[in-house]
Formats: C-alpha cells, structure tokens, sequence
C-alpha cells in the first residue's frame, strides 16, 4: 500500500457528485481512519441561517449564526441509509443537509470568507490531529496544503447527474435528469468562479477521473500510488 508509507491525512477534492466523498469513505475504512466530509460543515451552517430566519443574502447576518453554529458530526446513529449523524445544536439535522432549500443557498453562503475562516478553523483542528481522510473543494488548497497525498476526483457532468439522480431514487426522491445536470453545472460555476478558495486541484494534487470506473476500482488504483 502506497509504497509502504501511509500518509497521515489524505486530501480529497472534486466538483459534486464527483465520488469524491464514497472514495473517501473506502479509503478511510481501509485505513482505519476518520472521514470528515466538510461539505457537511458548509450545509450545516447553511441551515442554521435558515432556521434562524436569516436572509442568506445577508453576510453580516450570516457569519454570526454560522461563527456560532454548534456542528457535531458522529458515527450513524440510525439504520436509516445514513453514513454518520449530524447535530446542529444538539439537533438531528442528517437528512435536512440535503434537503432543497439547503442545496439552493449552500453555495452563496459557502462563498462568504468570513464563514469559510471559521470552518477552515474547525477544519483544521480535526486535521491536525491526524488519521483523517478529508473531503471537499479547498483542502489540499487552503486546509491541508502540506497533506502528503492529494486527490483530485472528477466526473463528467453527464455521468455525475446520473448518479445523483439514482442516489435520489434510491430515498425514493425522483428528479429529472436535466434539472440535475443544470444545477450540477450551475453549482461547479459558482463553487470553481467564487472569488475566496475557488474549487480547483492543488498544483501537487493527483487527478483522478471516476467517469467509467467504479468506486472499487479507483481506491485500489489510489492504494498503489507513491507518497
Ligand atoms: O460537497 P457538498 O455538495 O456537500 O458541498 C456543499 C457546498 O459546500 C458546495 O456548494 C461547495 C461547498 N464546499 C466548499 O465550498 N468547501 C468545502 N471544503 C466543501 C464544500
């Protein structure tokens, strides 16, 4: 396995639905490791701001609720198809982080530098401690740059609207496949063009395409790849 070193943290990065966090998971349980999905930190904020009435437009507003939202993330709590529970202030709040009016905003409050310095912030914390697969669009970047192993995971946007659309149905949410594929390319806009920490593959970063290989696949690849 990676030439016989194994790196203490291991950076993910990619576009949504790129497989990214299912190949963080694989790694992570291989390697006995904890899988911090920070896209899960930036949606949590997202709904505190919504619970608290806040417009997301309002970044002031904005920063004081997400500088002050409590995000606990565990193992899974519940046999319900969930990878890890999430509280919000001490509140159940694992399906709500995917929920449409969550997936609408996260990218506008995701964009605000100061919600993104406090996220970093927690980011690093758990970083530093070591034995972590993290995910997201900015860690090899801005959280970890001096991870030992970077990833860079894409998809084509065709074949990552597929797989959200079968994830959906599978929670018996049906979407149709246009409407996915436009918010899929509308959101690699706006995550890759923000002005603070765009989405983009560390210069140091192996880029890894999953369009024609399953998940299995791709992490036996990786497991080969020299630190
Ligand atoms: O991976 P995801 O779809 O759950 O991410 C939700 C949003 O958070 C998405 O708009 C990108 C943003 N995000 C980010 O800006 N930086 C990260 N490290 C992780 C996610």
């Amino acid at each position: 396995m990676f030439n016989g070193k194994i790196p203490s943290v291991i950076a993910i990065d990619g576009p949504a639905a790129s497989g990214k966090t299912t190949i963080g998971k694989l790694l992570a349980d291989r390697l006995g490791y904890l899988l911090l999905d920070t896209g899960i930190m930036y949606r949590a904020a997202t709904l505190a701001v919504l619970e608290a009435g806040i417009d997301p437009e309002n970044e002031v507003m904005v920063m004081a609720v997400a500088e002050s939202a409590e995000i606990e993330i565990q193992p899974a709590t519940q046999d319900d198809g969930r990878q890890y529970t999430v509280l919000l202030d001490g509140k159940d709040v694992t399906w709500e982080l995917r929920s449409e009016r969550v997936d609408q905003n996260v990218s506008l409050v995701a964009a605000y530098p100061a919600v993104r310095a406090e996220m970093v912030r927690r980011q690093r914390e758990i970083g530093d401690k070591g034995c972590v697969v993290m995910v997201g669009r900015d860690i090899g970047t801005v959280v970890l740059p001096d991870a030992p192993l970077k990833l860079y995971v894409t998809a084509s946007a065709e074949e990552r609207a597929r797989r959200r659309v079968a994830d959906k149905e599978e929670q018996g949410i049906d979407l149709a496949l246009e409407d996915v594929l436009a918010d899929i390319r509308s959101r690699d806009k706006q995550d890759s063009e923000r002005e603070h920490s765009p989405l983009m593959a560390a210069d140091d970063a192996v880029q890894i395409d999953t369009t024609r290989h399953d998940p299995d696949e791709v992490v036996s690849h990786i497991l080969t790849l020299p630190i």
